[in-house]
């Protein structure tokens, strides 16, 4: 907890209500600083009254008795997955990062009044000179300018500036006397609906949807590294589906599988009216699209401007774009304002802000949207997290607030939300372990539902319940989410329906995608569930000697068909098998006449390392995509394409 929630819980507690909002302004700044501070102050009581329990529960992080936890992901009778509670030896990366804060000053906020938008000044210390550019949204990336201006900044000014009205972003560049930029950002004005648009609200029990999205974070490494959000959940109908499990490499596979409900290799650019797999419905196949047909508002962010979306513009995601998008936003601050406060340049800044900061106020400012209204909203977080594995440590009370937030405002009880992730961290010493390297494929997946829906649908909840503990993948949630888009389904006369045609399926029969309020067969295979065999742990793995015959054979050819990949980028270099680090074999039963093997191996030039599984029948081949698990970025820039890119080592 930050230095100034503590003062602002103490204000509380030593004033009369009246008083509270004057000094709660005055200590924390203006207006929008104002909403924060509010749901930090909400947030701080909160703590005092159920956080005790997380509290002690951090001190004894150590505690011998912990040790040995183990949290059971999966129970069926083809898997079982034990997660480890205490975390793998991992050594610190030599730069604090949980205490790195963005270093240049905040020089304006942004107010929203009924007259208009505003610029707040705040901790002003000399005359400033500044220009500014007003934006509107246009269409997917790009923004109109409205106009631009000019104003002066003195020393502890405190009046606002009118820049507009509505919608808008501003660029603000201000200089001191002597020509030195003091402050570039970028700010956004996103208003509360207007009174008489406000619809009433929806009278059909009809569900939102929220996903929020935390990069590289696993379903272990949740449950250390955020003690107030586990203990939120106490208080909120929720199921942690801990058999969840990725289908892709990074997040954007996985996260085109949950909203196309197809792979990689199966979305095909031209893929413009697909049928749905049960032949009925031809239309559109996100489900951004989907929701938006039928009548839902939608919201987009990400806290970075080399977002999913900017990927997948190829395949015309960006057609329909949201109503509420960030990533024209994100582009500006990429462009203009952008500075890094770590070593490695992973944790970026626009003046006083995190890029994740900026994120989390995009949702927030959302909020008055969400009311009274059909969303789906989809937001993802990655800066920090996907680099650094206690990074995600400073995002516990963010989140704990936001959905505090979420839940004073009601929108709980008309929202499912789903905090998910891709996959856990993918780099670094604690990815080195085994346990890492586990982690990494045992993603976040908790999913929060309004208490209502038990009462409603008791059959499909029932059901989720029991898939709390199945293997289940991004293919199934794009089958829940559309399952959500009709409730109708999941009503437990047509679902028993489902239900009985679901167990009449065995073998190949059985569908990809499932739908969760529908359950999961015990017996399903990581095969039958369409994941590749690297990221599948319901194997038994045997460690096997790394020099033996047949896994140097192996590990040959796993360098031999990475450099397949690359013989059509010049500029990347020949990879050649340097050590193999790592063997497993994997068991897939008695019965079973499959030979394959988990590779860890290291290729030059460049150090880099690979793991793969490659499986032997009368012929080799890798039944996974390769994984880089070491870093790479600055030898591989000579190629855009990012699978291409990770394993790419440009010539000099
Ligand atoms: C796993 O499943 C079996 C059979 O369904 C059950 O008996 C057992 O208690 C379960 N174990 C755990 C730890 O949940
Ligand atoms: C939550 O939603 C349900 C169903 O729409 C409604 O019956 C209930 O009154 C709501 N609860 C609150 C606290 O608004």
């Amino acid at each position: 907890m930050g230095v100034g929630s503590e003062k602002c819980a103490i204000t509380i507690y030593r004033t009369s209500p009246n008083s509270l909002e004057a000094i709660t302004k005055d200590l924390c700044g203006k207006m929008q600083w104002y909403m924060r501070c509010m749901m930090l102050l909400s947030g701080a009581f909160f703590l005092l009254y159920f956080g005790l329990q997380p509290l002690t529960e951090l001190f004894d992080e150590n505690s011998p008795a912990d040790q040995d936890l183990e949290v059971v992901l999966i129970n069926t009778s083809q898997c079982h997955l034990v997660g480890r509670q205490s975390p793998p030896p991992i050594t610190r990366t030599h730069e604090n990062v949980v205490l790195l804060r963005c270093n240049k000053l905040q020089v304006l906020f942004t107010d929203t009044r009924s007259d208009g938008n505003y610029l707040m000044p705040s901790q002003i210390f000399e005359k400033l000179w500044c220009k500014y550019w007003l934006y509107t949204p246009q269409d997917w990336n790009m923004e109109k300018l409205l106009g631009e201006g000019q104003f002066n900044l003195l020393p502890n000014e405190h009046e606002g500036f009118k820049v507009g009205s509505g919608r808008q972003t501003v660029r603000v560049l201000c200089k001191s006397a002597a020509n030195e930029v003091k402050y570039h950002d970028v700010l956004l004005f996103l208003p509360p609906p207007e009174p008489d648009l406000i619809p009433e609200p929806e009278s059909g029990d009809k569900l939102s949807v929220l996903i929020l999205g935390i990069d590289s974070l696993s379903h272990m490494v949740f449950l250390r590294n955020f003690p107030f959000i586990n203990s939120l959940l106490d208080y909120l109908p929720h199921f942690k589906l801990t058999g969840y499990s990725r289908v892709g490499l990074g997040a954007y596979e996985n996260i085109m599988a949950l909203l196309s409900g197809r792979s990689i290799d199966e979305l095909d650019p031209d893929w413009q009216n697909p049928e749905d797999e049960s032949g009925e419905a031809k239309g559109p196949h996100f489900l951004w699209e989907k929701f938006k047909a039928a009548g839902y508002k939608t919201a987009y962010g990400e806290d970075t401007a080399q977002s999913f979306a900017d990927r997948t513009e190829r395949w015309r995601f960006a057609r329909e774009f949201p109503e509420f998008n960030m990533h024209p936003i994100m582009l500006k601050m990429d462009r203009h304002t952008r500075y890094s406060i770590d070593i490695r340049e992973m944790i970026h800044c626009t003046a006083g802000r995190a890029f994740g900061e900026v994120l989390r106020d995009f949702i927030t400012s959302l909020v008055p949207h969400f009311k009274n209204r059909l969303f789906f909203s989809f937001f993802w977080e990655s800066q920090g997290v996907e680099e650094y594995y206690e990074y995600s440590r400073t995002l516990d009370v963010a989140y704990l607030m936001l959905l505090k937030r979420l839940e004073e405002e009601n929108i709980l009880n008309k929202t499912l939300v789903l905090l998910v992730s891709g996959h856990g961290l993918r780099k670094g010493n604690y990815r080195m372990s085994y346990q890492g390297m586990q982690e990494e494929s045992e993603p976040l997946l908790i999913a929060i539902y309004p208490e209502w829906l038990k009462a409603k649908y008791p059959r499909a909840i029932t059901n989720l319940e029991t898939n709390t503990k199945r293997l289940v993948t991004p293919y199934d949630l794009h089958k829940t989410l559309q399952d959500v888009l009709h409730l109708d389904r999941i009503k437990d006369s047509h679902l028993q329906k489902r239900m009985k045609k679901l167990e009449s399926r065995t073998g190949k029969k059985v569908p990809r995608g499932i739908s969760l309020f529908l359950p999961i067969p015990d017996a399903r295979t990581c095969d039958m569930a369409g994941i590749p065999s690297l990221f599948c742990f319901c194997r038994d793995l045997t460690e096997v000697p790394t020099d033996d015959g047949l896994v140097v054979q192996c590990s040959r050819f796993l360098v031999k068909s990475i450099n397949q990949m690359l013989k059509p980028y010049p500029k990347c270099e020949e990879l050649k098998l340097h050590m193999v680090l790592l063997a497993y074999f994997v068991d897939f039963g008695e019965e079973s006449f499959i030979y394959e093997l988990k590779l860890r191996v290291k290729t030059m030039p460049g150090e880099g390392v690979f793991e793969g599984t490659v499986r032997i029948t009368d012929k080799m081949y890798l039944t996974s995509p390769v994984n880089r698990i070491s870093r790479y970025l600055s030898r591989s820039t000579c190629v855009k394409e990012p699978y291409i890119r990770t394993m790419c080592h440009c010539r000099d």
